[in-house]
């Protein structure tokens, strides 16, 4: 059995990695992959419910996440990792210890996420009922050379899935497992 291999999706809070993932895994399972999604929101409901937003904490949650993700990825499993995770050094480390790992980067303007407002958060945090909040009251570090990035502002969702599966064809990623 061949290894998988991790898209690590990273962005603001509402940029769309959730959405892109979701469609991505769609699709890979239709050509008979083994998928699985780690969400954020779902791991920190489930899994890391004692976790905080403080760096040290976000910085656990990307640590836990590596780890699933690798027992996943030795299995076969294509692992759609999507998670704010919004410091450099922590996706580096992401990257050193898994071995076929791709950085996407959701870029959206912090305006356009907030005008979105999907979950109601950015209301609450600009009437200062959330702390910490990545893009506003805490830092989001851009990826300096993501391996793909995706603009969900210019492209709509079946855009970007198309420019996501060109990537995976032209690195031979799909190919390799
Ligand atoms: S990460 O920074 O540790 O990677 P993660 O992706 O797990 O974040 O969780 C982000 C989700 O938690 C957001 O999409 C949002 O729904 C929720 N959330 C709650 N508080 C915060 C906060 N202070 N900053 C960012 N996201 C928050």
């Amino acid at each position: 059995m061949k290894n998988g291999f991790v898209l690590w999706f990273t962005g603001l809070s509402g940029a769309g990695k959730t959405t892109l993932a979701t469609s991505t895994k769609k699709i890979l399972k239709d050509c008979g992959m083994k998928v699985e999604i780690l969400d954020g929101d779902i791991l920190r409901e489930n899994f890391s419910k004692d976790l905080s937003f403080s760096k040290e904490d976000r910085d656990i949650n990307v640590k836990r996440t590596v780890f699933i993700a690798n027992l996943l990825a030795r299995n076969g499993v294509v692992v759609l990792v999507s998670l704010i995770s919004p410091y450099k050094d922590s996706r580096q480390m992401a990257r050193e210890q898994i071995e076929d790992f791709y950085e996407i980067y959701v870029k959206c303007p912090l305006e356009i996420c907030t005008e979105r407002d999907v979950k109601g958060l950015y209301k609450q945090v600009l009437n200062g009922g959330i702390q910490n909040f990545t893009g506003i009251t805490d830092v989001y570090e851009e990826p300096e050379s993501p391996d793909l990035v995706l603009e969900t502002d210019k492209f709509n969702i079946e855009e970007s899935i198309e420019l996501l599966l060109e990537f995976l064809k032209t690195r031979n990623i799909l190919s390799a497992i």
